[in-house]
C-alpha cells in the first residue's frame, strides 16, 4: 500500500498535490512519500516481531540523505556496498556500527574505512576477500567481524540481471564449499566469525524461493552456530513490489479483491512464512530490503514536451529520459504512467512513451494506452522510488533530476536539480590543448 492517489482528479502524494510540486520545482523530479516509507518499514518489522530482528535498509535502492535520515529515525540499520554509501549513512546520522558492508569487490581503502567506522559485519564473497580483510584489519591492529555469503543455488525466478542466488552468478560461495571457507576464516587471526548471509535475488513476488533457500541453508547455519558461536543470519533482501497496477495497489481494497494465489507477496505473508523457520535458530536475523521499503514510495514526475502523431504510431515525448529512470531500457521493466490531472472526458490514446535521448532504447513504454495528454501537462511514473535516482546518469549532458520529500501536507526539496556548472565542475581542459 502507498499514499499516492487522486483527490478529485488531481494526483496527490499524501496531502500534497503533485502539480504544485511540479510548478514549484520543475521536472523531471522524483517525489517520495515519508509516510509510505514508514508504513512499509513498520509493516515489515511487525511481521517478524517474534524474532531478534534488525532491518538493514539496502541503500543502493535510494540513498538520498533525507531518505537515509528517515530510516535512521525509524530505527533501521543499513546494508552498504561502497565507501560512498558508508559515508552517506554517516552523513545522514545513521549508525554504521549496526550496519553491514557487502559487495564482491571491496577495495583495501573501503575495508579500512568500514573497519574504522566499526561496521557490524563484512559480508564476504570469496576466499581472497577473507585474506584481504584479515590483512587490512591486522595492519590496523583490529579484528574484523565477518559473515560469508552463501550461494544457495536457488532459482529466484526474476529478471536475469537481478537474480543472484544461482551457482552461475558471481555472488557468494557455494554451499558445498562454505564449510571449508569458514574453516579458512577461523585460521585467520584478525577475523571474527560473526554470522552468515545469503541473498537470492530482487523483485521476488512469491515467498516460495525464500522458503526454499532458507530451508536449504538452515542445517549449515546451525552447524556454524555450534562450531563458531555465530550471532546472526542475514537472509538478504528481495521482496518485490507491484509495478503493473501500481496506482491501484495503494488501496487496501485492491489487495482484498485479489484471490489468495494471485496476491503479490506481502510483508505479512513473508513474515508469517519465514518466522517459524527462523525463530528456532536463536540467532539475530538481519534483513536487507531495498525495493520493498522505498519502491512504491516514490514517483518520477515528468512533463509532456510533444505529442507526435506518426503514421500508425503515436509518440509522447517527455522531458524525462533513460538517464533519469533507466529501468525500462535496462531491464525491460514496466512502470505505470499516469497523468497528474485525470480527465475522464478525454479520449484514450495509444502511444509509445519516450524520452529525448538520441537512441531508440530511450523508450519507457511501447503502445501504452493512457488518457490523451497535451504539451505542457505532467505525468507520473509510479513505483519509481527504488533504483530510480540512484541509477540516474548524466548521459547527453542532462542534469540529474531534483528530489522532493513529502510528509503530510508539507514538501521540501531534498536534492536540487543539478546545474550545468556542477555537472562540469571537476572537468579540466589540459594545458597542452590551450594555445
Ligand atoms: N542485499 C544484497 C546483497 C543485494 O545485492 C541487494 C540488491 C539487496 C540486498 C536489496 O535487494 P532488494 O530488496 O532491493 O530487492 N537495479 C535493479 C535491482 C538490483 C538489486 C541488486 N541487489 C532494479 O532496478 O530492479
Amino acid at each position: 500500500m502507498h499514499q499516492f492517489s487522486y483527490v478529485g482528479n488531481k494526483l496527490h502524494c499524501e496531502g500534497v498535490d503533485l502539480a504544485e510540486v511540479a510548478a514549484l520545482h520543475g521536472s523531471p523530479t522524483y517525489v517520495y512519500s515519508a509516510a509510505t516509507i514508514a508504513d512499509n518499514y513498520r509493516r515489515l518489522a511487525a511481521s517478524l516481531s517474534g524474532l531478534d530482528l534488525r532491518i538493514c535498509y539496502a541503500n543502493k535502492a535510494n540513498s538520498n540523505l533525507a531518505v537515509l535520515r528517515h530510516f535512521a529515525n525509524l530505527g533501521a540499520a543499513f546494508d552498504l556496498v561502497s565507501a560512498g554509501e558508508l559515508q552517506r549513512v554517516v552523513a545522514a546520522g545513521g549508525r554504521a556500527q549496526d550496519s553491514v558492508f557487502a559487495g564482491v569487490g571491496k577495495t583495501e581503502a573501503e575495508i579500512k574505512m568500514a573497519l574504522e567506522a566499526g561496521v557490524y559485519g563484512f559480508h564476504v564473497e570469496s576466499e581472497p576477500e577473507l585474506e584481504r580483510i584479515n590483512h587490512v584489519a591486522g595492519r590496523l591492529g583490529m579484528r574484523a567481524p565477518i559473515a560469508i555469503r552463501i550461494n544457495p543455488d536457488v532459482d529466484a525466478k526474476t529478471h536475469a540481471k537481478i537474480t543472484t542466488g544461482k551457482s552461475e552468478n558471481k555472488f557468494g560461495i557455494p554451499l558445498k564449499v562454505a564449510a571449508a571457507a569458514y574453516a579458512a576464516a577461523a585460521k585467520l587471526p584478525h577475523l571474527e566469525i560473526r554470522g552468515v548471509q545469503m541473498h537470492i535475488g530482487s523483485q521476488l513476488t512469491t515467498v516460495a524461493p525464500f522458503v526454499e533457500a532458507v530451508k536449504k541453508v538452515l542445517p549449515f547455519v546451525l552447524e556454524l552456530k555450534a562450531t563458531y558461536g555465530i550471532q546472526y543470519f542475514s537472509v538478504g533482501g528481495g521482496i518485490g513490489i507491484v509495478y503493473e497496477d501500481a496506482l491501484a495497489s495503494g488501496a487496501q481494497a485492491w489487495w482484498d479483491g485479489k484471490a489468495e494465489g494471485e496476491r503479490p507477496l506481502t510483508p505479512e505473508v513473508y513474515g508469517a512464512t519465514l518466522q517459524p523457520l527462523l525463530a528456532p535458530l536463536g540467532l539475530k536475523i538481519l534483513l536487507e530490503p531495498g525495493r520493498f521499503l522505498v519502491g512504491n514510495a516514490g514517483v518520477l514526475v515528468s512533463r509532456v514536451e510533444y505529442l507526435k502523431r506518426g503514421s500508425g504510431r503515436n509518440f509522447i515525448i517527455l522531458d524525462a529520459a533513460m538517464n533519469d529512470l533507466v529501468r525500462p531500457a535496462m531491464y525491460e521493466a514496466y512502470h505505470e504512467i499516469v497523468p497528474l490531472a485525470r480527465d475522464s472526458a478525454r479520449p484514450a490514446l495509444v502511444a509509445d512513451i519516450v524520452g529525448p535521448v538520441c537512441e531508440s532504447g530511450d523508450c519507457f513504454a511501447k503502445a501504452r494506452t493512457l488518457q490523451e495528454v497535451r504539451e505542457g501537462e505532467f505525468v507520473a511514473f509510479m513505483s519509481a522510488g527504488a533504483y530510480g535516482y540512484t541509477m540516474a546518469s548524466r548521459y547527453n549532458t542532462r542534469a540529474l533530476p531534483a528530489e522532493v520529500l513529502v510528509s503530510g501536507n508539507r514538501f521540501e526539496l531534498v536534492n536540487t536539480r543539478e546545474s550545468f556548472e556542477a555537472m562540469v565542475a571537476s572537468e579540466r581542459i589540459p594545458s597542452f590543448l590551450k594555445s
